[in-house]
């Protein structure tokens, strides 16, 4: 499909071909808010997803499925490219990346030359924290509520460079951003060179006061790297607004794109002090790109990334946003307070989104898992971490699933805790 024509259709899902002209008037004047609760807008998006009748998918956190119009594009993308073989590569492609670049960069606030596009969060954290010029003795921050995969790489700076990692423990349900901020501030130490922060835990939905943390590492010489994973298209902001110095996130979860697509954003004065994993000597030591020589790989999937926003854009994510926080709190507040049943999420809904996390005293979380999906045809992840102090089950609706399913895993709940 041709970029003009998708744009044109959305292959069938911009809103101007979804609802009439009066109904679109109705929802432009409409407040995200009020957006949130119309079931009617949501089954219209819900119709653009091809889904499984076999289960109910409340584990959209890992990978979001893309939407049709999307998947569409980027078999067309794959095919495409596939025929014009070299000639894309040796012609277009850079080209073509450099655009859907200055769209992510617009969609982050950030400038293009702050950014690049990645495979993951995974590699874009990876990159910063490996590109750091450690020294024996210079100290980390971070939690144990963080993704494996980075604490991993902080642990190889260890082993590899002697680096030390001083590691905190995020509460729950704090009562207030200063709860928070100080836990950090308390491992700070005049060695201490680099924070990572989550910017939304992935294990229970905590969406974190990363400003105020920001500021406060700063104030103390400290450089700021967010994991920014879950926030990016599910929440409204730009990347400056949060004060950091890195940021990465992941394109395949809330965004929708095609598997295998991320970002980093690194501040412009930060760019020159990082070693790159992949050398590349016809990059300026200022230049982001610097950071980005992966060598051959899947280019679809870039020209993929620029659907998924088109398909974003047309919902907006002020709606976006509102209506997953309503979804997650629509079955929070059936099952918060009912005996043995345990939300390891805060309850302010300010400090949430999408995902929370749910548990059943004295219930192993896989068994509540396995239990979920064999007796309720319920799909969601069991985490189970001492070290986090996390034990339950993920659950992350989308923009497709509906308030009827998740009046069915409430209900599940409370007869499985009864
Ligand atoms: C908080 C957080 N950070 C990083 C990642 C890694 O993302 P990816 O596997 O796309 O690199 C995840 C994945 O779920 C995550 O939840």
């Amino acid at each position: 499909m041709h970029k003009r024509e998708f744009l044109r259709t959305l292959g069938g899902a911009s809103l101007g071909v979804m609802f009439s002209p009066a109904l679109l008037a109705r929802y432009a004047a409409m407040p995200a808010q009020e957006v949130a609760e119309d079931e009617a807008f949501w089954a219209a998006i819900r119709g653009k997803y091809r889904l499984t009748p076999d289960y109910i998918n409340l584990e959209n956190g890992y990978y979001s499925m893309q939407s049709e119009p999307v998947l569409d594009a980027f078999v067309g993308h794959v095919r495409s490219i596939n025929v014009q073989a070299s000639r894309y590569m040796r012609t277009r492609q850079t080209d073509d990346k450099l655009r859907v670049r200055t769209r992510l960069a617009k969609l982050a606030g950030v400038s293009p030359e702050e950014l690049i596009i990645t495979r993951n969060t995974t590699e874009s954290l990876d990159t910063v924290i490996a590109g750091y010029d450690w020294k024996p003795g210079d100290e980390a921050v971070m939690a144990f509520q963080d993704y494996g995969a980075m604490l991993d790489m902080f642990k190889l700076q260890a082993r590899r460079h002697g680096v030390v990692n001083r590691v905190v423990s995020v509460p729950v349900d704090p009562r207030s951003d200063d709860e928070v901020v100080q836990t950090y501030a308390n491992a700070i130490t005049p060695k201490t060179r680099l924070l990572m922060v989550c910017h939304l835990v992935n294990i229970t939905g905590h969406v974190l006061p990363v400003r105020a943390i920001a500021d406060m590492a700063h104030s103390r010489g400290v450089d700021v790297m967010v994991d920014g994973a879950h926030a990016f298209a599910q929440m409204s902001f730009a990347i400056p607004d949060l004060g950091c110095d890195y940021y990465g996130a992941s394109l395949h979860k809330w965004l929708g794109a095609p598997l295998g697509a991320g970002i980093l954003y690194v501040k412009q004065d930060k760019i020159a002090k990082l070693w790159p994993i992949y050398a590349d000597e016809g990059m300026a030591e200022t230049d982001i790109r610097k950071l980005n020589h992966t060598g051959t790989h899947p280019v679809h999937t870039d020209l993929g990334i620029e659907n998924a926003i088109d398909f974003h854009e047309s919902i907006g994510i002020a709606r976006k946003e509102a209506r997953l926080r309503f979804l997650q709190q629509h079955w929070t507040k059936q099952v918060r307070g009912v005996p043995k049943i345990v939300l390891n999420t805060p309850a302010d809904p300010k400090r949430t989104c999408a995902i929370a996390n749910v548990g059943i005293e004295g219930m192993k979380p896989a068994d509540l898992a396995k239990t979920l999906l064999d007796r309720y045809k319920v799909w969601t992840v069991a985490i189970d971490s001492t070290p986090a102090n996390v034990h339950g089950v993920r659950v992350t609706p989308q923009l497709f699933t509906t308030p009827a399913e998740l009046d069915v895993f409430a209900k599940a709940l409370k007869e499985i805790a009864a």
